[in-house]
């Protein structure tokens, strides 16, 4: 059955009549947001014929979340975008609450998307897997035999209401999707789900099961191969703190690990946070073509005051600027597609205040404590968080001999020791944005 409340040409129609609406003073110029509206994960993220394609979830009509449409741009160097017509909507029985996240695969010069049909019905929430494809990268089709994956395909263990976010991959010839599920015992897990053709799937087996103070529900999942390592990265909602990590109620980490691709189980050996700011959430990963492994995340987390919404400027969040990743010794390593604006040698204590006496965002790094950190407890517009603990501060245990300072009109990304570590955070100033050395 077809739901007409939302459609393509509906969403593209009111982009075009309203996108001249939008208060730019603090839209980003180097990190990609949407021209109007809600944006959450990236999704979708792709290298197809020659270009970056990203898709992400996507509400235009207000500047809060919403049922979810999938937005689409394209770059050719990760950091200009071009907006293209809005990718997916909720028009279908199967995905009528929102088109949640899910990943891109290109296969035949085809360009294939699996996600996540959203249902809510009287007898409770359903979440299923469905795909769609496009040959000129910029209109989709949902195919006829959808939804391809639901709860029947999946065992007891797993409570098919959160059955989320599948990350396609290919693996020896058979298409292989990760995806995020919880676990009767209320921890994170993610399944795998196999395929020869992208259309029939069916479940090969629990990929991963999280422990307790791992959090309860394992969002966003990416499987990838890297320097040797197998990696598992997913965004856990609960994870528990643990000295400089894990501090936002929703994390992002790393598994590093080895596949048994005989009993289809990812064995981890340790895990990391990817980043340790206030606003990090969901990242995706792909190969270019150049064998790069490059991530995007979206730069906000759940619960967080929106300045530009409450504002109303008709717009709210963005992207992190792309990074590529390395593994080196099984320490995870980011390097931004484009360096910062400040390079910052490091002897001793140093300390910057962005902006002036009354309003200010502070970072640097304390050689006592040997922290690299970001504070947001002096800005003029608070932002505040569903967390039990003030999370104003957020910093990074480390020995730090350089920053890279990535500034944009209302974010902050902070690499440290050629990407050993990062801090990433937003920050909206009622002042202009002056950079001083305060030690
Ligand atoms: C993560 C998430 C996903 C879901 C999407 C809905 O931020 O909650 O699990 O698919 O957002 O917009």
């Amino acid at each position: 059955m077809i739901n007409k409340t939302f459609t393509v040409e509906k969403a593209n129609h009111f982009i075009a009549e309203n996108k001249h609406l939008v208060n730019t003073q603090y839209k980003p110029e180097d990190h990609f947001s949407a021209e109007i509206g809600w944006i959450n994960d990236p999704n979708g993220f792709v290298y197809f014929r020659g270009e970056y394609h990203l898709f992400y979830q996507f509400y235009p009509y207000d500047s809060v979340w919403g049922p979810m449409h999938w937005g689409h741009a394209k770059s050719k160097d990760l950091v200009t975008w071009e907006h293209l017509p809005v990718a997916l909507a909720p028009d279908q029985d199967y995905d009528r609450n929102g088109c949640f996240s899910g990943s891109a695969i290109v296969k035949d010069d085809r360009l294939w998307l699996m996600y996540t049909g959203h249902i809510e019905e009287e007898s409770g929430v359903r979440q299923v897997q469905n795909m769609a494809f496009s040959d000129d990268g910029i209109h989709f089709e949902k195919i006829s035999q959808n939804p391809v994956a639901t709860g029947a395909d999946l065992p007891a263990e797993v409570i098919a209401a959160d059955f989320r976010d599948p990350k396609l991959f290919e693996k020896d010839g058979r298409y292989y999707s990760v995806v995020a599920a919880k676990h009767k015992d209320n921890v994170g897990c993610i399944v795998l789900l196999g395929s020869d053709n992208l259309v029939e799937w069916r479940f090969e087996s629990i990929f991963l099961k999280g422990v307790e103070h791992q959090g309860f529900m394992w969002e966003c999942p990416d499987y990838f191969e890297l320097d040797g390592k197998d990696c598992l990265i997913m965004s856990p909602m609960r994870y528990q703190r643990e000295g400089d990590s894990y501090h936002n109620i929703n994390s992002s980490v790393l598994f590093t690990g080895k596949v048994d691709w005989g009993e289809k189980r990812f064995i981890p050996e340790s895990v990391q946070e990817i980043d340790h700011g206030q606003d990090f959430y969901a990242p995706q990963t792909f190969l270019d073509d150049q064998n790069r492994r490059i991530l995007i995340a979206w730069m906000q987390t759940w619960g967080r005051t929106l300045p530009t919404h409450d504002q109303e400027h008709k717009w709210a969040c963005a992207m992190t600027l792309p990074r590529i990743l390395r593994l080196e010794d099984g320490k995870l390593r980011q390097f931004p597609v484009k360096k910062g604006q400040y390079q910052i040698q490091i002897d001793k204590d140093c300390h910057y205040h962005l902006g002036n006496d009354t309003d200010y965002l502070e970072f640097g790094y304390d050689s006592n404590a040997q922290q690299v950190y970001i504070d947001r407890s002096h800005l003029a517009q608070k932002i505040l968080g569903e967390e039990e603990q003030d999370t104003s501060r957020r910093y990074v245990d480390i020995e730090a001999k350089e920053l890279d300072v990535i500034l944009d009109k209302n974010s902050i990304e902070i690499f440290v020791n050629q990407g050993e570590a990062s801090l990433t955070a937003t920050y909206y100033l009622t002042v202009p944005a002056k950079l001083s050395r305060i030690d």
